[in-house]
């Protein structure tokens, strides 16, 4: 038997915080068998940071147990959930101590359990709320943590909090996970998980349905490979990673306990730290993830490297080439790469790369004693090896990481972003070819910012006969002869500027000068001439490669400055083709728009050549701390008006409307004036032959610059363009990058910060400080509120490049005023739920936004 007389009330009376007002608070924090904790009643752990008891969601019929914040309020944050998946419906519940000891949350009506604990059977149990939020069931005179008998940390619902461990322990065979709400409204186990794979190099996938969706990567010792802004001893949060034969999990914990942090899934699908701000009384998403789109797992297939900075994002590394070509110049990675040559073992070699995601390891062989030449001897000596590396880059690195399978979900960060030096095996044959390993894919980010491209889909191998060969050149000599003189800036561009100052309803006839030109030439350029000029295609010439090939500084025997662009072999466009499209692009001259000089064809090689770009991208400049400020006022006024003409030649040329669909800062040229030209606009035109105007498979672009419903639903057209150009006037206004801006306090993105300063008509703050103290003021508040007419939420909303252009320019057209604008993957899913409660409003800036306006 089991008196229950011997068991007491245990009360509490403790003092709050000492900022909180002096008050007497009695809390019970156990649970007794005699006591049930019914509706109306609470625990409250000792030290008063966490409370249980029950909970109805959006004040629904279904009722919860839960464990929430004591000290936040009066929109409670809940933590735990018990019966998630078991609501009561009928409001009277009870939640007891049972007879075999464990918790039994009953319907009090029917007496019938709803949800129990569940654990070995011991009568004389407790159980208790304790202050780090962990409800644990143990016996009633044993307060160890060790012999807990169950706790609420083994069963966590979508948070994550400091002491808390995500991952597996022998001992109770459970493998720990966060599953995300089903609504914001329904705790219901939903469709996102956050789980341990321990196979292999452990690390954490996130999940939709149970298909991955996303990768921590393995831990490196300091963090997950994965996410480079992660410390694993920070001023504020302490990680860890424990792997041993009893234990693999990830857990943190604060430096300060009374500082309050969790980890969250969220119900649209998302990681989210948060940190709670004690004085402006708001939770602070501190962290989150997934941010971009080579966060996306398999983003560019096996041995495809997914590079943010580079565009498209997906890259081939030096020694491969893509799978399919078709759908890799279509923007598709995830078919990924394939060896160019098969591997011998024994003569192979190992290609470095660096600032490394470690590829997918869960078949990776993992051993934490070896150094790193004893892993690539290992690595050497086992021909299914692909790949080593250290296992934990502490100090100078130890351990050792060996893959045995093809290569998946790889992913290269900025050097200042972080990453590890992974060693890819490679043909021996595949390695001569690049005198220093390495560089082609190291530099590849960096190239297509250098250069402009206007990336062109080649064909390969069409092998011209003898006659067409010689037809050709005989064609090329006559070219180059008459090269000097062929006036690129004809009629057409000239109509082009006219058009610009004129109205914007100008029939297209007027401005097409279709109808006008002259039977247009391309101008092929001479093989020997191209070799010349980049002496060889010379390392020291190469500015970069990518995914469609390498670009090469030249100088013409005449002294002109050129860019070359050798694109790879692997296409299945023929010459004839191909030169139908470069002439295409050819046409398109404008001033703002980068020149295509000719395109040189060589039995297998295709070649575009431009004209050189002294001072490189625009990004390179306008993001620059030292650099900037070469960017004046005056000098950002005329980049903005420069790439609102190129854009809107572009748009309303009348024989082909070009969707540029990748607009933004890299793919903006500067020459030696800092006049801006657009490159890669070629782009959406000639890859996209069997694409509708309306919508893509599959979106291509770059995040930070894509508008909300090509993002989402992948529909893009002239405004999707007209969006990004709202992004780059504002990024050109604030000298800040959209992608990863964030502000002092609020994590807001460049869009919602300018919104919120143009709203509190404090728009002149948005200027970049490097911008120089001469400019007029009605200018910079007319790009900005230009550039948010382009970005708002709904394409109609926005103006045509037609009357982006005059209203640039114009002083005295009435300029509307923008409506919200739509935030990159901020997009409220559902417009029904606009009346948001105020725990979104805790939530996320964005939704602080959302709110704020609904309510107007
Ligand atoms: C709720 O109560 C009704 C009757 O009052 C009963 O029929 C029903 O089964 C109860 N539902 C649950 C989930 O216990
Ligand atoms: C409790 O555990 C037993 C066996 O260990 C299992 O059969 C039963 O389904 C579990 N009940 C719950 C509610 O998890
Ligand atoms: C997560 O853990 C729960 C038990 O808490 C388990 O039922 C579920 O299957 C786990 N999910 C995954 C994806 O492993
Ligand atoms: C911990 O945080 C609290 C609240 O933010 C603060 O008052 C206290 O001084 C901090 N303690 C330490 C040791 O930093
Ligand atoms: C989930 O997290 C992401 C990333 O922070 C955020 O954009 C999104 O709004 C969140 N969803 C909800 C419903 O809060
Ligand atoms: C190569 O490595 C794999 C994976 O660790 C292992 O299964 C295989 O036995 C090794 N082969 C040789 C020849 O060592």
């Amino acid at each position: 038997m089991n008196p229950p007389q011997f068991h007491f009330f245990i009360l509490f009376f403790l003092f709050l915080l000492p900022n909180h007002h002096h008050h007497l608070v009695s809390a019970i924090d156990i649970l007794t068998p005699g006591t049930p904790l019914t509706k109306d009643q609470t625990l409250i752990s000792l030290g008063g940071n966490f409370e249980l008891g029950f909970f109805n969601p959006g004040n629904s019929n279904s009722w919860y147990i839960g464990i929430w914040y004591k000290r936040i309020l009066p929109v409670r944050t809940i933590v735990w959930v018990a019966n998630r998946d078991h609501p009561l419906t009928n409001s009277s519940g009870l939640l007891k101590i049972g007879e075999l000891g464990n918790l039994l949350l009953l319907d009090e009506d029917s007496g019938t359990p709803v949800w129990s604990s569940n654990q070995t059977k011991d009568s004389n149990t407790v159980a208790q709320l304790l202050d780090n939020g962990n409800f644990v069931v143990r016996h009633q005179d044993d307060a160890d943590s060790a012999d807990f008998l169950w706790q609420s940390f083994d069963y966590p619902t979508d948070t994550l909090l400091p002491g808390m461990k995500l991952g597996w322990d022998s001992k109770t065979g459970l493998n720990r996970n966060l599953t995300s709400w089903k609504t914001a409204n329904d705790p219901s186990s939903g469709d996102y998980s956050f789980v341990l794979d321990t196979s292999g190099f452990p690390e954490i996938f996130l999940t939709d349905k149970g298909i991955r969706i996303y990768r921590s990567g393995p831990w490196n010792g300091l963090r997950f490979s994965g996410v480079p802004e992660m410390k694993a001893t920070g001023p504020v949060i302490d990680f860890t990673f424990v792997t041993s034969k009893d234990e693999v999990y990830y857990s943190f914990d604060m430096r300060n306990n009374s500082v309050y942090s969790r980890l969250v899934v969220n119900y649209t699908g998302f990681l989210q730290r948060f940190t709670w701000i004690e004085d402006s009384g708001v939770w602070n998403l501190y962290w989150y993830a997934r941010k971009d789109q080579c966060d996306f797992y398999k983003e560019c297939g096996y041995y495809g490297i997914c590079d943010t900075n580079a565009s498209p994002v997906c890259k081939c590394m030096t020694g491969f080439e893509p799978r399919n070509p078709q759908a890799w110049y279509l923007r598709d990675g995830s078919d990924g790469c394939k060896r160019k040559h098969g591997l011998e073992c024994g003569s192979d070699g190992f290609l470095t790369l660096n600032n490394m995601k470690l590829p997918e390891s869960s078949t990776a062989f993992l051993d934490s004693s070896m150094s790193l030449s004893d892993c690539e001897k290992m690595c050497r000596g086992n021909c299914s090896c692909t790949a080593y590396a250290n296992s934990d880059i502490a100090g100078s690195g130890s351990g050792c990481a060996i893959w045995t399978v093809d290569l998946l979900d790889l992913r290269q960060y900025a050097a200042a972003e972080g990453g590890q030096n992974l060693y890819i095996r490679l043909a021996a044959s595949d390695i001569d070819q690049t005198s220093n390993v390495g560089s082609g894919t190291d530099s590849n980010g960096n190239a297509k910012r250098i250069i402009m491209i206007v990336g062109i889909v080649v064909g390969c191998a069409v092998v011209l006969s003898l006659v067409t060969i010689w037809l050709v050149h005989r064609r090329i000599k006559s070219q180059r002869e008459k090269r000097s003189a062929i006036n690129y800036k004809g009629p057409r561009e000239k109509s082009q500027d006219l058009l610009l100052k004129a109205p914007v309803t100008l029939s297209k006839r007027e401005y097409s000068g279709e109808s006008t030109t002259e039977e247009f030439e391309l101008p092929l350029f001479d093989f020997s001439t191209i070799a010349l000029a980049t002496d060889n295609f010379s390392q020291a010439n190469k500015l970069g490669q990518g995914g469609f090939g390498s670009v090469y500084k030249g100088t013409l025997v005449e002294g002109q400055d050129i860019a070359v662009k050798r694109l790879s072999k692997t296409s299945g466009q023929g010459v004839e083709e191909f030169k139908n499209e470069v002439r295409l692009i050819a046409k398109l001259q404008h001033r703002n728009l980068v020149r295509l000089l000719g395109c040189c064809v060589d039995a297998e090689e295709k070649m575009l050549i431009y004209e050189y770009m002294e001072n490189k991208s625009l990004d390179s400049i306008l993001f620059n701390q030292e650099k900037s400020s070469l960017l004046n006022w005056q000098s950002r006024f005329n980049i903005i008006c420069g790439i609102a003409r190129g854009l809107l030649y572009m748009h309303q040329d009348s024989r082909f409307r070009i969707i540029h669909r990748d607009l933004k800062a890299s793919n903006i040229l500067l020459d030696k004036e800092m006049i801006p030209k657009i490159s890669d606009f070629g782009m959406a035109r000639i890859f996209g032959g069997d694409e509708t105007e309306a919508s893509t498979r599959r979106v291509v672009g770059t995040y930070g610059y894509m508008s909300p419903e090509y993002a989402m639903d992948g529909i893009f057209s002239v405004k999707s363009d007209v969006f990004s150009f709202g992004v780059l006037v504002l990024e050109i206004v604030s000298g800040k990058k959209n992608r990863g801006f964030y502000h002092v306090n609020n994590q807001l993105n460049l869009l919602s910060y300018a919104w919120k300063l143009w709203r509190e008509g404090r728009g002149l703050e948005l200027l970049d400080s490097t911008a120089g103290e001469k400019f007029d003021s009605y200018e910079v508040m007319r790009c900005i509120q230009v550039g948010l007419l382009c970005v708002q939420e709904h394409a109609e909303d926005r103006p045509d490049m037609a009357n982006v252009v005059l209203l640039l320019r114009c002083e005295s057209a009435p300029v509307p005023n923008p409506k919200h604008p739509g935030f990159i993957l901020g997009r409220r899913p559902d417009h029904t739920s606009s009346s948001s409660s105020k725990q979104d409003e805790s939530f996320t800036v964005n939704q602080v936004t959302v709110t704020i306006m609904d309510g107007r």
